[in-house]
């Protein structure tokens, strides 16, 4: 499977990276990328297309959703580079002289919004919201890439824990500190995966024959006080700080959607197509995050 991944240098595309024989990858800064093939993005109509054939495009490049405020400026750089980036990749394909099979497309739970308790499946309808609204958009300008005969697939990707990067980064130094807690309410669910099932979802979308969404999350969602439980635990901290949803409001502005939105996301698709889980446990994902060649603790 001759395969290339955008976003490559990121979280998610150095880890499905390394699964891969020989990618060609794209980059903004295509410099010290060797020894993998290296197209500097983003590209354009006139972006020669690769040498050989591709089988399967991985599509993950895009402006970094949390880290600093939503300022008018970030917000604007996390639509434009997924909209315009996905409609420049779609058109960049249709010059190549092989199309490729399959399109794996990131996207995010973000795509529901904030829906409370409501189970969410692929078939769910789309929230709204700032994320929801570019998930949304994300994935129609994906799907462009039918019209050239290609099977697309939206990975819908939940809260992704890693030994290191990811989600976790952010979240263990309160606790290590003693200072760890609940978000808001606490209420919230979090539908989490552990970025080794990211990977295992990512490449099972290209060998199967899913199209269209596909909820990228482990099986067992938790609420934020049970995530933060589960977690104080492992770190052998306590966990008993609640932040007010106020003052994370206050303080991270409209990012705050991030952690205070509540999404109930099952896997049904991968489930329904024989993916088998490597992490569906949150104890399991996060030990393994914790011990692993990170160390955390
Ligand atoms: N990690 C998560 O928890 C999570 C959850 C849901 C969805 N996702 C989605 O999955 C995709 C991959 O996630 P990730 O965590 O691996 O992302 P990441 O670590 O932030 O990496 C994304 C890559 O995109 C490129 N990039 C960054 N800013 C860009 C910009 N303004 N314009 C164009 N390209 C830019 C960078 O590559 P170069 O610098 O080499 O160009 C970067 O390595 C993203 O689209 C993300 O939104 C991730």
């Amino acid at each position: 499977m001759k395969c290339l991944v955008t976003g490559a240098t990121g979280l998610i595309g150095q880890a499905l990276t390394q699964r891969l024989v020989d990618p060609i990858v794209t980059s903004r800064r295509p410099e010290g990328l060797s020894p993998m093939s290296c197209i500097q993005w983003p590209v354009t109509d006139t972006t020669p297309g690769p040498d050989d054939p591709i089988d399967v495009v991985f599509h993950l490049a895009g402006e970094p959703v949390a880290g600093s405020r939503w300022t008018q400026a970030r917000m604007d750089a996390i639509r434009n580079s997924r909209i315009d980036g996905t409609r420049q990749l779609v058109s960049w394909m249709a010059t190549w002289e092989t199309t490729p099979k399959v399109l794996v497309c990131a996207s995010a739970i973000g795509f529901y919004g904030d829906r409370g308790d409501e189970v969410l499946l692929e078939d769910s309808q789309p929230g709204s919201s700032f994320l929801a609204d570019v998930c949304r958009d994300w994935e129609s300008e994906a799907a462009r890439a039918r019209d050239l005969g290609i099977r697309v697939v939206f990975a819908r990707i939940g809260i992704v824990l890693a030994e290191q990067g990811g989600a976790l980064d952010k979240m263990v130094p309160p606790f290590k500190m003693g200072v760890g807690g609940p978000l808001g309410s606490g209420r919230q669910w979090m539908s989490w995966i552990h970025l080794d099932d990211v990977v295992g979802l990512l490449l099972h979308a290209a060998e199967s024959d899913i199209s269209g969404p596909l909820n990228t999350v482990a099986p067992q969602p938790s609420t934020n006080a049970e995530f933060s439980r589960v977690l104080a635990g492992q770190l052998r901290r306590p966990s008993f700080l609640r932040a007010p949803a106020f003052a994370l409001r206050l303080g991270l502005g409209k990012m705050s959607d991030i952690v205070l939105a509540s999404q109930n996301v099952l896997p049904r698709v991968a489930e329904e197509t024989g993916y088998v889980f490597q992490q569906p446990t949150l104890e399991g994902a996060i030990q393994s995050c914790l011990s692993g060649k990170g160390g955390r603790p």
